[in-house]
């Protein structure tokens, strides 16, 4: 069992220092967040530590810097951003090692909110050195990992400190996030529809195997049902197709048999191009020069019926090139026939990564049971893996 935030004693985060473990690494252009999600789901858990006198030292990543200072990934326009949203100044103290910064972070007022620069700005981050952890945990006075999206790291920031710091607990975002991906799926309630889709069948493998015995039914979308398709003898023409995936494929459809569907067809054209002249092709007669970059219309019907039975739907990874239209019209009727799954009472819960795009795309994100903030560690958690942030923090347990 994990130990939620929630689970701690008011008057203990009376005055207390919480190092609060969030994922704020957002897109950023020209010096602004791009989308905020990332923020705004961990509002919940710093609203809480405020509210209740804690004083909060945020720490987060940003990209991928290498251990070294690089201004082009500061959490400065997160800070902004941050401090929009709360309505209230957060302190941003640039280094994260040095004694000064401990002394801000312990000058920090009650309901005081404060960020520490990019982690991974310092090289023990990732290493998940010892001695930088220990550095980290003189901000806090307990810690709190809010960090689903980077839980699959084994850094100093997600798992080092967790060890060292105690109380560890689990925030809101964490909690929800375990709670959607792992509890309501562990005991789904019946029919179990999943939308798989994606480019490659070979980033999908060991969800396809971790969820095969659970679902009731598999649809397959994206460029990965062209890899299938090559399996049962098809053209696929110019269609991204995984040669030396296409005997697993021909083994995975033995071993789902009914359960997994492909689509009947999908919209076709001479190039990938926003624009682009396309058409309609069922796929067993796919045009030799042309690419498959959308499920067809009647795919689109067939998986919506599916949904619409459903009462637990997951989904993880686009049907089509969604962000080049015309081929987003797939993503889009699925992302619609979710919601409208959501509104007559099923679970439906988006996996994360390119499929929460797709419905933020959509704007549909309000509409979904559960949309996750992971990417690969939505992944992970759905393949079964143990992640690494979330295993420290149970073994916080007495
Ligand atoms: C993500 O965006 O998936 C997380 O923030 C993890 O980022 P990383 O892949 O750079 O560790």
């Amino acid at each position: 069992m994990l130990r939620a935030l929630e689970s701690l004693d008011a008057m203990h985060l009376e005055g207390q220092r919480a190092l609060v473990r969030v994922d704020f690494n957002c897109p950023i252009a020209e010096g602004h967040v791009t989308d905020a999600t990332r923020i705004r789901a961990a509002l919940k858990t710093i609203t809480y530590l405020r509210d209740h006198g804690a004083r909060v030292v945020l720490v987060s990543h940003l990209g991928r810097p290498k251990g070294k200072v690089n201004q082009d990934f500061s959490l400065a326009p997160v800070r902004d951003t941050l401090e929009h949203l709360l309505g209230t100044p957060v302190t941003f103290i640039r280094d994260a090692l040095g004694e000064q910064t401990v002394a801000a972070s312990r000058r920090l007022p009650r309901g005081g909110i404060a960020l520490l620069e990019n982690i991974r700005f310092n090289a023990g981050e990732e290493l998940n050195d010892a001695a930088f952890a220990a550095t980290l945990a003189l901000h806090g006075d307990f810690f709190v990992n809010d960090a689903f999206g980077a839980a699959h790291r084994a850094h100093a920031s997600t798992e080092g400190v967790a060890h060292l710091l105690k109380p560890a607990v689990a925030g809101f975002l964490m909690m929800r996030e375990v709670h959607f991906l792992g509890e309501t799926l562990a005991k789904p309630k019946r029919p179990f529809v999943t939308i798989l889709g994606g480019a490659k069948i070979s980033g999908k493998i060991d969800l396809l195997d971790a969820l095969l015995p659970k679902v009731d039914t598999i649809l397959v979308g994206g460029a990965m049902a062209c890899t299938f398709f090559r399996a049962m003898g098809l053209e696929t023409g110019t269609s991204l197709v995984e040669e030396d995936r296409v005997d697993l494929a021909r083994e995975l459809l033995d071993r789902a048999g009914k359960k997994l569907i492909l689509p009947k067809g999908g919209i076709v054209a001479a190039e990938l191009l926003g624009g682009v002249t396309c058409q309609v092709a069922s796929r067993d007669q796919i045009p030799a020069g042309f690419g498959v970059y959308d499920i067809d219309p009647q795919t689109v019907e067939i998986f919506g019926a599916h949904i619409g039975r459903a009462k637990t739907v997951l989904w993880n990874g686009p049907m089509g090139v969604f962000e080049t239209p015309p081929f987003h019209l797939g993503t889009m009727g699925i992302a619609q026939a979710m919601a409208a799954a959501t509104e007559r009472g099923c679970v439906t819960i988006v996996g994360g990564g390119d499929s929460a795009a797709a419905v933020a795309a959509a704007g549909l994100e309000d509409r979904m049971t559960h949309v996750s903030t992971g990417g690969g560690a939505s992944l992970e958690f759905l393949e079964g893996r143990p992640l690494p942030g979330l295993v420290a923090l149970h073994q916080d347990q007495p």
